[in-house]
């Protein structure tokens, strides 16, 4: 099992990174917290499948453990659903000293610890993230929300977790568009952080696809990592944090145009990121060498077509209300070579358009370059 520590201070907490670690799990819940009651919350996919292993290690660690099952999908992070998530926490008589375990994927990560960060103003948070997109990204580094029906994430705040658990054996029940989605996210940290994660990606790709354990293992230790160094420096997201954004801008403006019922969140992620390569050419930026190289993997990752009938003002609109916009600013994190990025204010009305209008109109020609 490996242990890459997120150092924050008296905040600090490790991610247990290994495969089949379930019978360690209580362990682990004995030493970083105090026995109690829990809150498990999961979804109508994975708790049938990890609940009763999860709660099984909770109970052997001394908890009296209340399930919540929450709907599957992005529509589960509302108010309403919180609202129905503290009846329970109530109900079942926790205290400021029971944790909240997450047990699924970004939606049930981002919803249990908005929970976590606000029932009794804060009790412990514990994510055990099952899909690929949780363990590289969503899990790691406190960010909790719930959506608003007029944008992604406007109602949150930034709570670390005790711990992060992740078993890689369970992406073997994760289905294959899942684990793509989740491997846009992989791709981000290489195309905007890490060189050598991103030739790693290059050449094991394959093998990535395969689940083969020793390439999962490395990429997504090489992704916490990456994370945890950039939580270090800058938790709240003042400065270099905004880089994990990469994508984010027209990715978040394309789930909420849809209704969050369209895209999964990495689907949209790599939508936004083969637009923010192509802004970045246009910007001159960077060169068509580095663009077609970042395109050729995010190919690999599948490219969804935006639904028929979206529009470019719907996306804008979206846009405009994403709260990454500083003051009356759109911000973009673009690529600027292999591993590296900067974040840019000052692209145009017109530069955007064009190419969202690309996208939706002919998506596929996006991920060539044609001079
Ligand atoms: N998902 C981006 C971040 O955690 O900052």
């Amino acid at each position: 099992m490996r242990i890459i520590e997120v150092p924050l201070g008296e905040r600090s907490y490790p991610i247990y990174i290994g495969h089949e670690i379930w019978s360690e799990l209580s362990t682990v819940l004995q030493q970083r917290l105090t026995p109690g009651k829990a809150l498990l919350i999961s979804d109508e996919h994975v708790f049938p499948l990890y609940g009763a292993k999860t709660a099984a290690a909770l109970k052997k660690a001394g908890f009296t453990v209340t399930s919540a099952v929450v709907p599957v999908g992005e529509s589960s992070k509302s108010v309403a659903q919180a609202e129905s998530l503290y009846t329970k926490a109530i109900k079942a008589g926790l205290n400021r000293t029971d944790p909240v375990v997450a047990l699924g994927g970004g939606v049930v990560g981002d919803l249990a610890g908005f929970i976590a960060a606000t029932y009794l103003r804060g009790v412990p948070f514990v994510q055990i993230p099952t899909s690929l997109l949780a363990q590289v990204d969503s899990s790691v580094g406190g960010k909790v929300a719930v959506n608003h029906q007029l944008g992604k994430n406007l109602i949150g705040t930034f709570y670390q977790p005790r711990l992060v658990w992740i078993d890689l054996s369970v992406l073997n029940t994760l289905p294959q568009h899942e684990f793509l989605a989740g491997a846009a996210e992989v791709v981000k940290y290489g195309a905007i952080l890490s060189k050598p994660l991103f030739q790693t990606l290059e050449n094991r790709w394959d093998d990535l696809l395969k689940k083969d354990l020793e390439v999962l293992s490395e990429v997504i230790a090489s992704c916490c990592t990456l994370k945890a160094q950039i939580v270090k420096q800058d938790e709240k997201e003042k400065g270099i944090r905004a880089l994990l954004n990469f994508g984010h801008t027209l990715g978040h403006a394309l789930e909420t145009a849809t209704d969050y019922t369209y895209y999964l969140h990495g689907e949209a992620v790599l939508a936004g990121m083969v637009l923010a390569v192509h802004l970045a050419v246009a910007a001159e930026l960077i060169d068509f060498k580095t663009a077609g190289r970042l395109l050729a993997l995010f190919k690999r990752v599948g490219l969804k077509k935006a639904p028929p009938g979206l529009t470019v003002e719907q996306v804008f609109t979206a846009m405009q209300q994403d709260k990454k916009r500083l003051v009356d600013k759109t911000v973009f994190i673009l690529p600027v070579e292999i591993g590296s990025g900067q974040s840019f204010t000052s692209l145009t009305h017109p530069l955007i358009t064009e190419v969202v209008r690309k996208y939706l109109q002919q998506a596929e020609a996006l991920l060539h370059m044609t001079t």
